[in-house]
Parts: C-alpha cells; sequence; structure tokens
C-alpha cells in the first residue's frame, strides 16, 4: 500500500465504532484537562525573564499575543477535531488530509512531545517537590535526587522522586479514563484557586509607579554577558516567545476525543475554553507581579540576583509575605501531577492512534492486535 496515501474519514469512523474506549468525559471535564495541561511551574518561572529581558511591565501584553496565536492554533485543532473526533490528535488529522508519511513523522513527533515533555516535567516536579519537602526541614540525599547524567558525587545516583512520581500517575491512569478525569479536576481546582489566591493577595502589594512606562523605550541589556534587545514593541513580541511554554498543553485535549461524550462540540469547546481561561489568569499574574516588583528587579546582576528564577514567589519575599513562597511550591507540586497526567494520557492515546493504523508495533494496542 502507497506510504502516500490518505486515510478516508469513513475508516476512521469504522474504527471509531470498533472501538473499545468509553465515552465518558463531558465538556468541563476535558475543559479542565486543558487546564491541567496548560498551567504548570511555567507561569511561576518564566515571568522574570520576560519581564527583564524582554517586554518590561508589557509582559501582559507579551501574554495577549502568545495567547493569540495560541487561538489560532486551537481553531486549527477544533475544526480537525470535530470533522474527526478520533484519539490520534495531530497524527490522525495528517493521515486523514496529507498522507501516511507525514502522519507518520507527525505522529513521532508527537511522541517526542509527550514522552520527552513528561520526562521534563517529572524532573521539574522532583525539583519542587524537594523544595516542598525542604519547607519542613526535610533533605533527601543528593545521590536519590539527581540523574546519573547530572551527578557530580561518586557511585549511584538517581531521581527517585521523578520516578515515583510517574509510577503514581501511571496508577492512577491505569484505574480508567473516568477515574484519572476526576483526580485531574480535583487538582486543577486547587491549582487554579492557588493562582487566584496569588492574584488577589498580589493586588494589595501593587505599586503603580511600577507600570510606568508600561512600554519601556527599546534598548540593549546584558544577558549572560552577551548585548540582548530588549524592550519596546520588539520587546513584547519576543516576550511573548519566552513565556510560550506557560501555554503548552492546550492540544492535549484533542487526543482524548476517542472518550468524549460529545466530541464534535465538546472537544472544540474545551480546547478553547482552557485556553482562553488560562489566558486571562496569565495575564493577571504578569500584571500583578510587574506591579509588584519592579522588573528591573530581575536583574540577574542586580540587588536581587535570585529573582529571575522563582519571580512570583521572591516579589511576595520582598513584599515581606514569604508565605505566598510556600502556597506557590505546594500549589506547583500539586498542579505539576495534572501536567503529567495528562501528557502520559495523551501519549498512550497516541500510541493507540498510531498501532491501529499498524504505524507503530500493535503491542502498544489492546483493542486492535
Ligand atoms: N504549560 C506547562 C507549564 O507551564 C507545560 O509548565
Amino acid at each position: 500500500m502507497s506510504k502516500w496515501r490518505v486515510k478516508p474519514v469513513s475508516a476512521f469512523e469504522a474504527d471509531m465504532k470498533k472501538s473499545e474506549l468509553k465515552r465518558v468525559l463531558g465538556k468541563w471535564s476535558l475543559t479542565a484537562i486543558g487546564i491541567g495541561a496548560i498551567i504548570g511551574g511555567g507561569i511561576f518561572v518564566l515571568t522574570g525573564t520576560g519581564a527583564y529581558n524582554h517586554a518590561g511591565p508589557a509582559l501582559a501584553l507579551s501574554f495577549v499575543i502568545a495567547g493569540i496565536a495560541c487561538v489560532f492554533a486551537a481553531l486549527c485543532y477544533s475544526e480537525f477535531s470535530s470533522i474527526l473526533p478520533v484519539e490520534g490528535s495531530a497524527y490522525a488529522y495528517a493521515y486523514g488530509t496529507i498522507g501516511e508519511v507525514f502522519a507518520w513523522i507527525i505522529g513521532w513527533g508527537l511522541i517526542l512531545e509527550y514522552a520527552m515533555g513528561s520526562m521534563t516535567v517529572a524532573v521539574s516536579w522532583s525539583g519542587y517537590f524537594n523544595k516542598m519537602l525542604h519547607m519542613f526541614g526535610i533533605s533527601l540525599p543528593d545521590y536519590l535526587t539527581t540523574d546519573p547524567s547530572s551527578y557530580t558525587g561518586e557511585g549511584f545516583s538517581m531521581n527517585l522522586p521523578a520516578l515515583l512520581i510517574v509510577l503514581f500517575v501511571v496508577g492512577i491512569l491505569t484505574r480508567g479514563t473516568s477515574g484519572a478525569a476526576k483526580a485531574n479536576n480535583f487538582i486543577v481546582i486547587l491549582k487554579v484557586s492557588a493562582v487566584i489566591f496569588v492574584i488577589v493577595a498580589g493586588l494589595f502589594f501593587i505599586n503603580m509607579d511600577n507600570w510606568s512606562p508600561f512600554i519601556p523605550e527599546a534598548k540593549t541589556i546584558m544577558v549572560d554577558g552577551k548585548p540582548h534587545e530588549a524592550y519596546g514593541i520588539g520587546g513584547v513580541i519576543s516576550g511573548a516567545a519566552a513565556i510560550f511554554f506557560a501555554y503548552v498543553g492546550f492540544d492535549a485535549v484533542s487526543t482524548q476525543a476517542g472518550e468524549a461524550i460529545n466530541p464534535k462540540k465538546d472537544i472544540p469547546f474545551a480546547i478553547i475554553a482552557s485556553l482562553l481561561a488560562c489566558t486571562a489568569l496569565y495575564i493577571m499574574v504578569s500584571l500583578v507581579l510587574t506591579g509588584m516588583m519592579d522588573y528591573q528587579n530581575f536583574d540577574p546582576q542586580g540587588a536581587y540576583p535570585e529573582a529571575i528564577k522563582a519571580p512570583v514567589a521572591y516579589a511576595f519575599d520582598i513584599a515581606g509575605q514569604a508565605w505566598a513562597g510556600y502556597i506557590i511550591t505546594i500549589a506547583a507540586t500539586i498542579g505539576l501531577i495534572s501536567v503529567l497526567m495528562v501528557m502520559i494520557m495523551g501519549q498512550s492515546r497516541i500510541f493507540l492512534g498510531m498501532s491501529k493504523d499498524g504505524l507503530i508495533p500493535p503491542v502498544f494496542s489492546r483493542v486492535h492486535p
């Protein structure tokens, strides 16, 4: 059979009829899956770099621009997922339009995104988890929290918390989509509440002078010893690229189309709704952050050299509210679990979609061996 063949919609529909996936996800669970995948550590980490290296107080505009860019991609996902409400996401859309070779390439691209992405998230979860343990006076030895390639000590090492969180999440996922969605809903409620709490608490420490000028004049600053063009309209646009990671994840909703009760309506709704909700939260967090702390204080060579690494927690620390750092660390530790859960769940659905078409070994699919 030609490697360039396009899979007809009727073939996808025939596959869907044979599918043993249960349609259990309603529109709010799907929206929670989107929010669960989008909000991770990015908003708490990248905002300092975005403000100091790129946009200044206009970082909020960078979030608007990145949000608009994502909306265009989200509309494409919505359109495709309502025509092909199957589990393969962009892999299936490519197979149904431009052909098998491109679908195969995109499928492997998605495997890299979800498999490699979830490893990165597991490692970053381990970092937050260790920070949380430190807050309670507990320290794990370096050889149990560092992977062998980064370990500088003698002998054996592994990132044990990262391994355990992956096993924990896989344990939840193997109990079924419905149970996983309930766990995700719970985590999303917790992390969105934490973000809203940070926004509301931060309002009390805003100094409006920090927003003036809102778009600082473009100038060259030194970043890592090299000249770098910052601020102005150019800075707002490059800032959008710098914080884009914070939006990564909204596409994961489309991998759940095979389990949505009403996929043609609810998948587009969930993709757009989760993106808009996160954009609104991100804009507010960035406004609060740049209102609380002069963006120039995020200079790693300045008075607060550590501020750029954990900008939101630092801004509260400087305002004499160190407790916020605890809330942010706990929120990120809990919140990253749902990012990991959605990524690993999405990964298995991509494997399933590809193996149904025989493009990866059928061992990944119990449904159509
Ligand atoms: N968007 C996710 C984050 O910010 C990946 O961590």
